[in-house]
């Protein structure tokens, strides 16, 4: 029976997952591929540490040296684990030009180098998987690129980040702090090693970019994505909107097609709490989808985590062992070709239009609301709803309202504008209503 042989670099949560996979579904992979995977090579940072899986059982060889794998001959799939942009960007080089086909978790990697690794895909006649990169286990990448190949895509929009939604997910509902829920989430294994990368919204980005570039054949890039993060949300905010306004707190991954191009944003927002995506919780993750043929469709799952995030590289390298043993490997590329001549620009964030949740924080006397909504409207700010909470301190009232539609840019303006008023005691402060999604 042909044996496929595969070399895997980074054995932290996610490769132990791989070879903990790879031990028990010997038959699936027989009736799929018509033949075997086989780890040969395994390579980590430190070797002489104690492991989850037994060595000498699963007869690979461990190293601390990539080359291992990316000179050695035999092995047909490059399996990398590890992370960030260098050296992972040159070791998944090394391994498409040297004929290797490649299988990546690295969401960072892709959404920085697609157009480097797929030109050497091209030339080389070899594949590069991801399914991994988006979501773990939940599939994503196939379902928006063959499952739903012939639809045009209004909006891709998803909870791209288990940690962030974790961590709002307590805050909402267990009222627990900020900082002790990122602890919780980084002990339970599904924050990056730099957890910034989680809560400044920028993992989400990453992984926006790369659906992005699939709905829309296009390259797009980290540098293309707007991010804002979680860490400036006040718990007062998302526990009133839930009350008063029935407002759920998301970080949303946007990729939203206008007249003038493609929205690709990451930040926090309001969504109406009987929307799908509200029911999102905890760790769990989901790609929202607004496709022309097929409707919405939501693919939901665990989107981090050693098993979930297992299934989706094992998946990836399934795929290449059935095509490299049919001898189709390389013949055609998993992604189409991207056409980056195409006419499709990013919306600048200060050009898009939402509706807000504004807060102020003003004193409580006389005219103040006339003030408020004289600068709003004399910025295009039209007002949906006005709420005043209790004064808790010093005559201070928080002042909370919604508007219509406006643009990005005018809210700024009139926020500003507001924050110079003499009543104004502390900076006040926006955020997004998506209804419309
Ligand atoms: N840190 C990521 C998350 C892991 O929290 O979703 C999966 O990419």
């Amino acid at each position: 029976m042909k044996q496929i042989k595969i070399g895997i670099i980074g054995l932290g949560t996610v490769g132990d997952g791989v070879i903990k996979m790879f031990e028990n579904i010997q038959e699936i992979v027989r009736e799929k591929t018509g033949g075997e995977i086989v780890i040969k090579t395994l390579v980590d940072r430190v070797i002489d540490k104690e492991r989850d899986f037994d060595l000498a059982k699963l007869g690979a060889k461990l190293s601390d040296n990539v080359d291992d794998i990316l000179d050695d001959p035999e092995i047909n799939i490059f399996v990398e684990l590890i992370g960030g942009y260098e050296p992972a960007h040159s070791m998944i080089l090394k391994a498409l030009n040297n004929g290797k086909h490649v299988v990546t978790a690295n969401k960072a990697v892709l959404a920085k180098y697609w157009d480097e690794f797929n030109e050497a895909c091209v030339r080389n006649n070899v594949l590069c998987y991801f399914e991994a990169s988006v979501g773990a286990g939940i599939p994503a990448i196939q379902g928006i690129n063959e499952g739903l190949a012939g639809n045009r895509f209004n909006l891709i929009c998803g909870i791209l980040n288990g940690t962030t939604n974790f961590i709002l997910t307590k805050m909402l509902k267990d009222n627990m702090d900020y900082d002790e829920a990122l602890i919780l989430a980084q002990k339970l294994g599904f924050a990056e090693s730099d957890p910034t990368y989680d809560v400044k919204g920028i993992d989400a980005a990453h992984k926006i970019a790369i659906l992005a570039s699939l709905a829309y054949g296009k390259t797009f890039t980290i540098d293309d994505v707007y991010a804002e993060g979680i860490d400036e949300i006040h718990l007062d905010d998302v526990i009133f909107a839930k009350k008063e306004l029935g407002l759920i707190i998301k970080l949303l991954a946007i990729a939203k097609k206008n007249e003038w191009g493609v929205e690709l944003r990451v930040h926090p927002v309001f969504i109406p709490e009987e929307h799908l995506l509200a029911a999102v919780d905890s760790e769990y993750s989901a790609v929202y989808v607004d496709a022309d043929a097929a409707g919405n469709i939501m693919f939901y799952g665990k989107g981090a985590g050693k098993m979930p995030a297992a299934s989706g590289v094992v998946s990836d390298v399934i795929y290449i062992a059935k095509n490299i043993i049919n001898g189709t490997a390389g013949k055609n590329q998993f992604v189409a070709n991207y056409d980056n001549s195409k006419n499709i620009q990013v919306v600048d964030i200060n050009e898009i239009k939402s509706k807000y949740y504004l807060r102020f924080n003003v004193l409580d006397e006389v005219g103040v609301l006339a003030e408020i909504t004289d600068i709003l409207a004399k910025n295009n700010v039209s007002v949906a709803t006005c709420l005043q909470k209790d004064v808790h301190k010093e005559n201070i009232m928080p002042l909370i309202m919604t508007t219509h539609k406006a643009q990005e840019a005018d809210i700024k303006k009139a926020i500003n504008a507001i924050n110079g008023l003499k009543s104004s005691k502390e900076s006040s402060l926006f955020m997004r209503i998506e209804n419309e999604i």
